[in-house]
């Protein structure tokens, strides 16, 4: 019997990354699902421990993998760990901001360089799940906004340097994704501004309070990740997989917004919805 192509989804234990590794194992894949804690559930596919962080650990589920595959080639890799801080640039903690590079950035970049040979093998596939913020930045989301336009930019650069070796690289631009992830970042918000000092407060507080209802409100009603989970899938069957690829409720209206309008009209636009002024 042929083997079933394999792919290995970071970021699987919840959102977007448990719905693609949940709908590509129904689709015939063999998912190889990262995990920093396996979950001890029963589930569709096999858990990887994989924390994008750590170097050994990125190393250890590398081989795990390859003695898995037994020789042969890795068919695709979804790059979809990722976390996220909010907060006012001027009082952020640079360590905080960094922890989002470690995971969105160099995290996919290290797991990346890691699988490279196997997918070299299988002339395999990346997706990458970038975000509609690697186009428009938001007040108070910029560490998240900057790491996804790092993405865009390595996405890039990987689907030049990669073209002859037949890897494609695709870059998916979510929005507005229901996932649970806005009610990790709200759990946040009593932190961040209990960190702040007295004028902080004074000065952030009320557009901190009013930027969380406003993204909490736009993701809850946003779309569930089984829609990223199809454009995944989409790609890893496309005879032309694109570059890149919008995908989520609000994701054209916020292409508007990041390229149609000038700067000043966006900004007043985005103060509009944040802060509602
Ligand atoms: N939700 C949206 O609206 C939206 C929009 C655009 C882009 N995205 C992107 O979609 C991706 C998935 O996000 P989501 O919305 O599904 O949120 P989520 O449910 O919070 O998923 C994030 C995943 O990343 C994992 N992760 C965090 N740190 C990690 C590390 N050091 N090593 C390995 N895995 C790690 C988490 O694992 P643990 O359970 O161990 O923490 C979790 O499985 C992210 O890249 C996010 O930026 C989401």
């Amino acid at each position: 019997m042929a083997q079933r192509p394999a792919v290995l989804v970071t970021g699987a234990s919840s959102g977007i990354g448990l719905a693609t590794a949940t709908l590509l194992s129904e689709a015939g894949f063999d998912v190889l699902a990262g995990v920093r804690r396996p979950s001890g559930e029963d589930r569709k596919f096999r858990e990887i421990p994989l924390d994008v962080t750590r170097e050994e650990s990125i190393l250890r589920a590398r081989d795990e993998i390859a003695a898995h595959l037994g020789g042969a080639g890795l068919a695709a890799l979804v790059n979809n760990a990722g976390v996220a801080e909010i907060g006012p640039l001027e009082y952020q903690s640079v360590d905080r901001f960094r922890g989002v590079f470690e995971v969105n950035v160099f995290g996919a970049l290290a797991v990346t360089q890691a699988f490279l040979p196997l997918l070299r093998q299988a002339r395999g596939r990346i997706v990458n799940i970038g975000s509609i913020g690697g186009m428009i930045t938001i007040p108070f989301g910029s560490a998240l906004c900057a790491s996804k336009h790092a993405i865009e930019s390595l996405s890039d650069a990987l689907r030049m340097e990669l073209q002859p070796a037949g890897i494609s690289v695709t870059c998916l631009q979510p929005a507005s994704i229901n996932s649970g992830s806005a009610e990790k970042l709200a759990g946040q918000l009593e932190r961040v501004i209990d960190e702040l000092p007295p004028h902080g407060r004074t000065e952030y507080e009320d557009r901190l309070r009013s930027f969380m209802k406003a993204t909490l409100a736009s993701e809850t009603t946003g779309s569930p990740p089984q829609v990223v989970a199809a454009v995944v899938l989409d790609v890893l069957r496309s005879s032309r997989p694109p570059s890149r690829q919008l995908v989520g409720k609000h994701a054209h209206v916020l292409k508007f917004l990041a390229r149609g309008l000038p700067d000043r009209w966006r900004d007043r636009l985005l103060s509009r919805i944040f802060f509602g002024k």
